[in-house]
């Protein structure tokens, strides 16, 4: 693979960076046996069937097969080509890569996007720098103390102040050499009619939203005096997808991994102050409900979230939406009870830190106490009608619940709650049960014969005998030089079936420069990601390491054979055009008869 970076220190690179600490990264990986498995980073799923091999150094999905190495995971998940990814893990592993080396990866990036990084990266820096050392700042710096921001609080979050002049940004642009349309394009600036450019935010204290990289990709511009609207974003843009994102993932993300738990706020300032109590596993959605896409987000990082949205009606409500679908994706969710209309920030700086720690996040509903809790707004329970119905409603929930401990504590519950006998409940329960139930193992049957036939098409039972054959061989070719030159010999590149040929040809090239056996590094020389996903496959085939000679010769027998056939088959169905267009029919049909009998013998 073209690349200006030497072989020897891409190597040296993928060495120092172990795959499953990249992937996992991304992805809560859990240990089973020899291998590592979780929830497929690139198709939606809720039990894991994505593995990583530290041995080999790969990973693969057998539910959606994709599969490679470090370098082509990154490739798939971060849309780096091969140059960026190889950076990405030097900077991780702490490589200097010599300097041309670094412009050259630089440059493969669009020039829009880098250009509009960097606006955004230089944006950060001078309005950080108003906000902390200027007169400008002084007001909005004064306004974040009083709403008990610290200063470290503000310098991790880079907070600014973007001043209210209507050009100030427009002019600091211009003298950086940034074309003032990108410019409006991105966000940063605004455009009049007469298509004049001027400042976007003004006198606005500014949050910058981060990738998960680290970078900022846009901003959120809070009002100081009470103007609408209070907060003023970045629109959507190719680095700026709202619906994808989470606030402060970036900084998040090695907590939540740690502490195997995410809480999920509204606002940027409830994620900070929040931060300043000493939880650092927050995240927050950009100003819209959370998204399935940030919901499986989060779901392959952890099993458990909290929510901890506004105590106000509003609140409660996107509370119930962003648990059902957070539930929906695989989470076990709980949910944070504020009340009095306050919002995370609120009750914290009314009531501390340690309160809210303790009385908020670590006091929060599980989801069945959350459920019952939602349900009660809509109902008066001192009217004996509602609470009837209210009744009904909860054990529609609880019915839901999987566990039959958890169950019986909720049944309880309701039991003292409205005096009524556990007996009666259980009745109700049980016939909620048999209900769901008929239809659950409808559901069961469709998903287990799913898993027959799809297994059958891994296996490759169905497929013909030279077919997996050719499979076998080549997980042997890939384990062992000395067969593969064996193969070389005898059989050459002429498999039969087409994606295997050219495997072995890039394969015959990879012994052929010197290397040793190395499926992580081999997948890289692969034209394409679906032939790298195949081989990955192949790969994680069981092998024997008594494999004798004799079974080989077998393999490849079988694959001469199937060969052989065909070249027949091919020249006899010529045979038989020609028999057809001379009119012989009797010639034809004899010959078909043929073919089909040579046809029946390499089935059986
Ligand atoms: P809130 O209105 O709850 O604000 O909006 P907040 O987080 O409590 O902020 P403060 O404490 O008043 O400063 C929650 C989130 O909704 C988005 C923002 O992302 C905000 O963090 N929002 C709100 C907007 O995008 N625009 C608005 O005008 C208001
Ligand atoms: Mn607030």
């Amino acid at each position: 693979m073209a690349s200006q970076i030497p072989e020897e220190l891409v190597e040296e690179i993928r060495k120092a960076n172990d795959i499953v600490d990249v992937i996992g990264e991304y992805v809560q990986l859990k240990k089973q046996g020899r291998n590592y498995f979780g929830l497929c980073p690139f198709h939606g799923e809720k039990t894991p069937s994505f593995s990583v091999t530290q041995d080999k150094q790969i990973f693969h999905c057998f539910g959606c097969g994709k599969g490679g190495n470090v370098v082509t995971f990154l490739m798939e998940i971060e849309g780096f080509n091969f140059t960026q990814a190889i950076h990405f893990l030097a900077d991780k592993s702490g490589h200097v890569l010599p300097k041309e080396m670094q412009t050259s990866s630089r440059q493969e990036q669009t020039q829009e996007s880098q250009d509009v990084l960097s606006a955004n990266e230089w944006l950060t820096k001078l309005y950080h720098h108003l906000l902390r050392h200027s007169k400008d700042g002084k007001e909005a710096y004064q306004y974040l103390v009083d709403r008990g921001f610290t200063d470290e609080s503000i310098d991790t979050f880079q907070l600014g102040f973007a001043p209210n002049s209507k050009d100030f940004t427009a002019q600091f642009l211009e003298k950086k050499g940034f074309h003032p349309q990108q410019m409006v394009k991105a966000g940063l600036l605004s455009a009049k009619e007469d298509q004049q450019v001027t400042d976007r935010f003004r006198g606005r204290v500014m949050f910058p939203i981060r990738s998960h990289l680290g970078k900022t990709v846009a901003f959120g511009g809070r009002a100081l005096n009470g103007q609408e609207p209070k907060y003023l974003n970045s629109p959507e843009s190719e680095l700026f997808r709202k619906g994808t994102m989470l606030y402060n993932f970036d900084l998040a993300r090695p907590h939540i991994r740690r502490e195997q738990e995410v809480i999920l706020f509204e606002g940027y300032v409830d994620v900070i102050s929040a931060y300043n109590a000493g939880i650092q596993n927050g995240v927050a959605t950009l100003g819209t409900s959370i998204t399935e896409a940030q919901a499986k987000l989060l779901r392959r990082y952890v099993d458990q979230i909290i929510i901890c949205y506004d105590g106000d009606q509003a609140g409660l409500h996107a509370s119930y939406k962003a648990a059902r679908l957070l539930k929906q994706v695989g989470c076990v969710v709980k949910v944070a009870h504020l009340t009095n209309d306050l919002d995370p920030d609120e009750f914290i700086q009314t009531y501390g830190a340690d309160r809210f720690r303790n009385e908020i996040i670590k006091a929060s509903d599980t989801y069945p106490s959350f459920m019952m809790r939602y349900i009660k707004k809509d109902y008066n329970l001192k009217l004996e009608g509602d609470r009837i119905q209210y009744v009904e409603k909860v054990l529609d929930e609880i019915a839901l619940i999987e566990k039959p401990i958890e169950r019986e504590h909720y049944l309880k519950e309701l039991a003292n709650e409205f005096s009524l006998s556990m007996d009666t409940l259980s009745l109700e329960i049980e016939s909620r049960l048999q209900k769901l139930g008929n239809k659950q193992d409808k559901g069961y049957q469709k998903r287990h014969t799913n898993t027959i036939k799809s297994k059958r098409d891994a296996t490759g039972k169905l497929l013909p005998a030279y077919h997996n054959a050719e499979k076998q061989l080549l997980t042997y070719m890939m384990a062992d030089e000395s067969i593969a030159r064996k193969v070389l010999e005898e059989l050459g590149g002429n498999f039969n079936v087409e994606k295997h040929k050219v495997i072995v040809t890039y394969l015959y090239a990879f012994y052929e420069e010197g290397n040793a056996p190395n499926v992580s590094h081999f997948v890289e020389q692969l034209p394409d990601a679906e032939l790298q996903s195949y081989v990955v496959e192949l790969a994680l085939m069981p092998t024997r390491p008594d494999i004798s000679d004799r079974e080989i010769s077998d393999y490849i027998k079988i694959i001469r054979t199937e060969q052989s056939d065909h070249v027949l088959i091919k020249s006899l169905r010529d045979e038989q055009k020609l028999a057809e267009q001379q009119s012989d029919p009797l010639k034809a049909a004899e010959i078909a008869m043929k073919i089909l009998e040579i046809q029946k013998q390499i089935r059986s």
